[in-house]
Formats: structure tokens, C-alpha cells, sequence
């Protein structure tokens, strides 16, 4: 498994992606009081838990600047952290409202905000670069939950892993060369949930087994 060197953090003028570019200028000049930039990755960096979403909500994390926050994605994301201890205090939807993460850090396989909720591959593919510094800076990190098959490609291809033998499964836990796990779930938007493709139960199963999993490799490591 091999992680890219370590790139800073993209600027909040990024340039990498044209397209994204344009629709990011525009929505500055449309919402001038919205975040309209590179969305930073939430929680503590010593975390053990990397969740990887798809990309900024146009009025969630593109407009408030914090990752899943204040959409329907988050509303379901935060409350089912809460529920398994992954996160302390009341969501509010907004980046003041105290919310506190617990052993888990959250970032995007894109950073800014696609059209249509839809990045294209290269723009995944320029964003890498972030993804990789972002995990190869959490020395703790035992596990990562991919939503969506999007942000399982994306993690797989960052840790130079091939595709084709670690195939997106939503409830798959993968154990990757050199031991760390990645977790995938459908990604929980609204229109997952909508059309039943992910009920809150089913994502909470998930979340189940990877405390499991986390208190397990924990238990292990105190051992050793
Ligand atoms: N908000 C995010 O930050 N990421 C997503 O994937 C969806 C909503």
C-alpha cells in the first residue's frame, strides 16, 4: 500500500479543477455569505475512524463550511454518530454548534462543491492528492468508512490499491494490505433513503460493526 507524499492543504482558491472552479466563482458572486471554498476535513487528526464522503452539499458544507453539515446528509450522519458515541453534544446544522467528534475524523473525496452533486472522475482523480495527505496524517488510524462507491474508488486508488480486488459492497468490511479496514455504505443522501436503498437501520449496522471492529483492534493493540 503505498500513500503519495504529503501535499498542504488546497487553497481556498483552488485551481486544479476548471469546472469546479466556475461553478465555485459563480456561487461566490450568487451567495457572497456562504463558505464557497475547499471544505476542510472535521475532527481530530490523532482519530481512528476516517469517514470519506463524496463531496460538498450546495447548501450543506459548501454553504456553512463544514463537512455533511446542514443537509439531509448530515441530519442522518450526525445523529447516527451520536447514537454509537462518535460524537458529543447537539447537532445544530451550523459549525458553531459545539458538536464534538470522538474518535473519528470526516472529510470528502472532493473538496469543492460539484454541480448536481456530481463530481467528474478527474476532478476525483486531481483531489487525490488531499485525500492521501489527509490519511497519511492520522497516525491512529485503524479504519475508514467509505460512502458511497465514489469515495471507495477514490480511497482505494489514494492508497494505490487495485480496484478490481476490493470491490465496492455496501456493509463489506475490506482488510487492506497492511491491516487498516475499509468499511463501505451506501452514501447516506437523501435520495439513498428516499428510494430505500438505505434505511437508518442499515446505516446503523454499519456504525455497529465498526465500533466492534474498533473496540476489538483497540483490545488487541492493549495486549500487545
Ligand atoms: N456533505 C458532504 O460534506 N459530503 C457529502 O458527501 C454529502 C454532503
Amino acid at each position: 500500500m503505498t500513500i503519495a507524499a504529503a501535499e498542504a492543504p488546497p487553497p481556498r482558491d483552488c485551481l486544479l479543477c476548471p469546472r469546479l472552479v466556475a461553478f465555485r466563482e459563480a456561487q461566490r458572486a450568487a451567495n457572497p455569505e456562504w463558505f464557497n471554498g475547499p471544505v476542510p476535513p472535521f475532527g481530530d487528526s490523532r482519530a481512528e475512524l476516517l469517514i470519506v464522503g463524496l463531496a460538498p452539499g450546495l447548501r450543506g458544507a459548501n454553504r456553512t463550511g463544514r463537512p455533511f453539515t446542514g443537509d439531509y446528509a448530515g441530519g442522518l450522519l450526525y445523529a447516527t454518530l451520536g447514537k454509537f458515541g462518535f460524537a458529543e453534544g447537539e447537532y445544530g446544522a451550523h459549525p458553531e454548534d459545539g458538536l464534538e467528534l470522538r474518535r473519528v475524523r470526516i472529510t470528502n473525496a472532493v473538496r469543492c462543491v460539484p454541480p448536481q452533486n456530481r463530481p467528474e472522475p478527474s476532478e476525483v482523480a486531481n483531489c487525490a492528492r488531499f485525500l492521501a495527505t489527509e490519511i497519511g496524517a492520522m497516525p491512529r488510524l485503524r479504519a475508514i468508512l467509505a460512502l458511497g462507491a465514489i469515495a471507495h474508488q477514490a480511497v482505494i486508488a489514494t492508497l494505490g490499491l487495485r480496484r478490481a480486488l476490493f470491490p465496492f459492497e455496501h456493509g463489506r468490511i475490506h482488510v487492506l494490505p497492511g491491516g487498516l479496514t475499509l468499511a463501505d455504505s451506501y452514501h447516506c443522501s437523501r435520495l439513498n433513503t428516499n428510494t430505500g436503498k438505505l434505511s437508518p437501520q442499515m446505516f446503523e449496522t454499519i456504525f455497529s460493526e465498526l465500533s466492534g471492529h474498533l473496540s476489538q483492534a483497540s483490545n488487541q493493540y492493549a495486549q500487545t
